[in-house]
């Protein structure tokens, strides 16, 4: 261990504030001779990192003393916060990068900021430099907290900032936060990857790993509990490297085992794990604690060993299997979810069959399956024997009818049981029912009501399909 931590230095960060005031002197300044404030709209792509980023983002944008609006025509400052881990995510940044041309057409006064994985890749930064000539400000997310710094000098009439690019990877802590949720929240305990599986991108986006001090989550996770929060998600690519880079021997068991010695009402999630390094440790502090929820989320990715090994995931499927079994004999009613990417270079039907294999094995509680996507720059990329889209296409379908009856069999012994759940609020598609997620994720639909929002409740579920269980409270 030789503690490379790094953080971004005490003098940056108070710069930093200096700028958000100059920028709310500004902005108040505005609201008195116009009437109205300054707005930002802000739009999140990506995985919950992008998410836990989005809120201190958007912390920083209302301590700067802009106004939050749902709607990107009112605003004066828009920041679109990119994923690049599919082609389907860079083009959705791209297509609605595209859609603020003719705001920005309208009011001068506005400035677009784009940030995040996909803006740090070379080949992107030029194209928003060359094709989309009206965002002002690129941002890669390892430096996202100079932001203030750039809103004053673009604001000021200076020229378009490009920062995206480093090789130097810090951990900035006191930014402002503002979450979206009153009642469940993210905490990053570390950034960065250094595992480099041949099709992904983050690594070369997010930079090396780094953790955040155990004093600074800690203190995070109580005040978010001391203010009510319920349901806690610590985040990282690989919660399992956390703390190699501090110099301590403190792991990330340790720091869960720490966390659920906090009182109060509330449950932890933590994602991503990577099972070549998920410990017996971490499992058995899952075990015996009382606030982690009894989930894992352990992305297999393929149950091909050839495969596994040509995307660099340093496990084989016997490994996996163990850890899966090792979880479900010391976690009774443990939810298990995964990632499967179909379609991976040189996938052959056999391999493709040996993963329909491994799901009727591990049957997973729920899976993200996804085509795989070249990325440039990552070795997958390169390789021969890209899979045709027809394929691919053919491959997700079986995957996913698979899994979804794999999913109706571990959804129906619900029925008739009486589960926990935290209640989010009205459906999204049916107002009339309130919805919510065991501590496993499962959907539960029921009938709610509008106190009953951020609460945990006890629901009969009477009826189970693949995606959702459906109940009523018990009051
Ligand atoms: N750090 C996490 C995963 C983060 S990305 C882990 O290692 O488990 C989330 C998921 O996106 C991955 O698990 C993988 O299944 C998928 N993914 C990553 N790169 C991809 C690509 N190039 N094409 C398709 N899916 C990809
Ligand atoms: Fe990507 Fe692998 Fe790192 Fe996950 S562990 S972020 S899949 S390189
Ligand atoms: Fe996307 Fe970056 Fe997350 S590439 S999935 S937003 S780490």
């Amino acid at each position: 261990m030789n503690g490379t931590y790094k953080a971004v230095s005490a003098e940056e960060i108070s710069k930093q504030n200096e700028y958000m005031s100059k920028l709310r002197i500004a902005n108040d300044r505005y609201f008195l001779s116009a009437g109205y404030r300054r707005k930002v709209f802000s739009l999140t792509l990506g995985c919950q990192q992008n998410e836990a980023d989005s809120e201190r983002l958007m912390g920083m944008a209302l301590k700067m003393g802009y106004e939050r609006t749902e709607n990107p025509e009112d605003a004066s400052l828009i920041i679109v916060n990119t994923c690049a881990i599919r082609e389907h995510a860079e083009k959705r940044a791209l297509s609605l990068v595209g859609q603020y041309k003719h705001i920005k057409a309208k009011n001068p006064d506005l400035l677009i900021v784009v940030c995040g994985c996909m803006v740090v890749q070379e080949h992107r930064a030029n194209e928003i430099k060359m094709r989309y000539p009206y965002v002002d400000i690129i941002l890669g997310p390892s430096l996202m907290h100079r932001l203030p710094e750039h809103i004053w000098q673009r604001s000021g009439g200076g020229k378009r900032i490009f920062d995206s690019a480093t090789d130097e990877y810090t951990v900035a802590e006191g930014l402002p936060v503002s979450r979206e949720s009153s009642y469940r929240a993210w905490v990053s305990v570390m950034y960065g990857c250094n595992n480099f599986c041949s099709y992904c991108i983050v690594p070369y986006v997010r930079g090396r790993e780094r953790s955040r001090r155990r004093e600074d989550v800690v203190k995070e996770v109580r005040e978010l509990i001391e203010k009510g929060y319920k349901d806690i998600t610590l985040l990282g690519q690989n919660v399992n490297s956390y703390g190699k880079d501090s110099g301590f021997d403190y792991d990330f068991a340790d720091l869960l085992a720490e966390l659920d010695t906090i009182e109060g009402d509330y449950t932890l999630h933590f994602m991503t794990s990577h099972p070549k390094d998920a410990t017996k440790k971490l499992v058995d502090v899952m075990a015996q604690s009382r606030h982690v929820a009894k989930h894992f989320h352990l992305p297999m990715q393929s149950g091909s060993d050839r495969v596994l090994k040509a995307m660099n995931r340093r496990y084989d499927f016997e490994k996996y299997i163990g850890i899966l079994d090792y979880i479900r004999e010391k976690i009774q009613g443990v939810t298990i979810t995964s990632d499967i990417i179909v379609g991976f270079p040189g996938e052959s039907e056999e391999d493709f069959e040996g993963t329909l294999n491994a799901l009727r094995r591990a049957r997973f509680d729920m899976i993200y399956s996804f085509q795989y996507s070249p990325r440039k720059g990552t070795p997958a990329a390169e390789m021969a024997e890209q899979i045709p889209q027809a394929v691919k296409s053919e491959r997700f379908d079986r995957l996913l009818s698979l899994q979804n009856e794999i999913s109706l069999e571990s959804n129906k012994p619900f029925e008739g049981k009486t589960v926990r759940v935290l209640c989010d609020g009205p459906s999204k598609n049916n107002p009339d029912v309130y919805s919510g997620r065991t501590e496993g994720g499962k959907i539960v639909f029921f009938d709610g009501e509008e106190g009953d929002i951020g609460q945990f409740l006890n629901i009969n579920i009477d009826r189970a399909d693949t995606f959702a269980l459906y109940g009523s409270i018990v009051r």
